[in-house]
């Protein structure tokens, strides 16, 4: 069985639905409110799980109730946490998210998130030796990110880096990842360069492996040559929030197929995941995208 290993945070989802988005000052009526499990990193492990994968994470979580849930919640997915540390009199990661006309707003106070340590990578380094990727995006401290690059790099492990949010980062890191996984926006700020940029260029600029995620027009992947395209999946998007964990967990499982056969997988699997509500509503299962690809093939 893939084993992978994913490092990243944990967030209680406090979702509203809205007919639009709210300007400076202004107030409107929602549709609805909901709260969802989430957090990059949590997601990623859980997209992971429903793949097919053996799980571990490596996060942090509060000591308030959100914790307890967030906890039960990927426990039931099968998700192994004995690497996911409670962070006394400190509260658990929280995202508001605003759903409205198919795109999302979000806004992340990392709390207890902002705890995962080096020293849980250096306490998990016989169970990262043994994965067949490793799995890290950008909620958490800086530190632990070059950390983890730099763990995965010594041990030979694949590290695929989802650069989500968006934070610039010294270059010397992005050599240490088989795979980064921006949107061209992401790729832009680590970059330091303009977004408005053609993201063919971009990508020749970057100093590792780019997969790029462009939503509905699908991926590119490639390095210094022309990029390949591998096209999105047609389906009708109810929220978009959670695809690019989606996106990336089945990168990360499906690797050992090879790069195309990865991309295509986990474009697939992105799509289904938009079609319903919430990070993880509509988050496929292995069955559900073989059954997707077998309709397009
Ligand atoms: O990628 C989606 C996730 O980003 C949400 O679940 C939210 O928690 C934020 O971390």
């Amino acid at each position: 069985m893939t084993h992978i290993v994913v490092v990243g945070s944990i967030n209680m989802d406090l979702v509203t639905l809205s007919p639009r988005f709210v300007g400076p000052g202004e107030t409107i009526l929602g549709e609805g409110f909901l709260t969802t499990h989430g957090g990059k990193g949590a997601n990623q492990a859980v997209a992971a799980a429903r793949l097919g994968a053996e799980v571990t994470l490596i996060g942090a979580l509060g000591d308030d109730a959100f914790g307890q849930q967030l906890h039960d919640g990927l426990a039931s997915e099968g998700i192994a946490l004995e690497h996911v540390q409670r962070v006394a009199n400190c509260a658990s990661g929280t995202a508001s998210i605003t759903v409205a006309e198919g795109e999302n707003q979000i806004i992340i106070v990392p709390a207890a998130n902002w705890h995962v340590s080096p020293a849980q990578l250096a306490q998990a380094e016989a169970k990262i030796a043994s994965a067949d990727a490793l799995l890290v995006q950008m909620e958490i401290p800086l530190e632990t990110v070059e950390a983890t690059l730099r763990l995965g790099h010594r041990l030979g492990v694949p590290v695929i880096l989802n650069p989500a949010p968006a934070q610039p980062l010294q270059l010397e890191w992005l050599k240490l990842a088989r795979y980064v996984t921006p949107n061209q926006h992401e790729l832009a700020i680590l970059l330091g360069a303009d977004s408005q940029q053609d993201f063919r260029e971009l990508m020749r600029r970057a100093p590792c492996p780019v997969v790029l995620t462009r939503g509905a027009e699908g991926a590119w992947f490639g390095d210094n040559s022309e990029p390949t395209h591998q096209p999105s999946f047609k389906v009708e998007v109810v929220d978009s929030t959670g695809a690019g964990d989606t996106f990336n967990a089945a990168l990360a499982v499906f690797l050992h197929e090879g790069l195309p056969s990865a991309v295509r997988k986990a474009c697939a699997a992105a799509a289904l995941s938009v079609t319903k509500l919430g990070a993880r509503g509509g988050m496929p299962y292995r069955r559900d995208v073989e059954a997707l690809l077998a309709r397009t093939a």
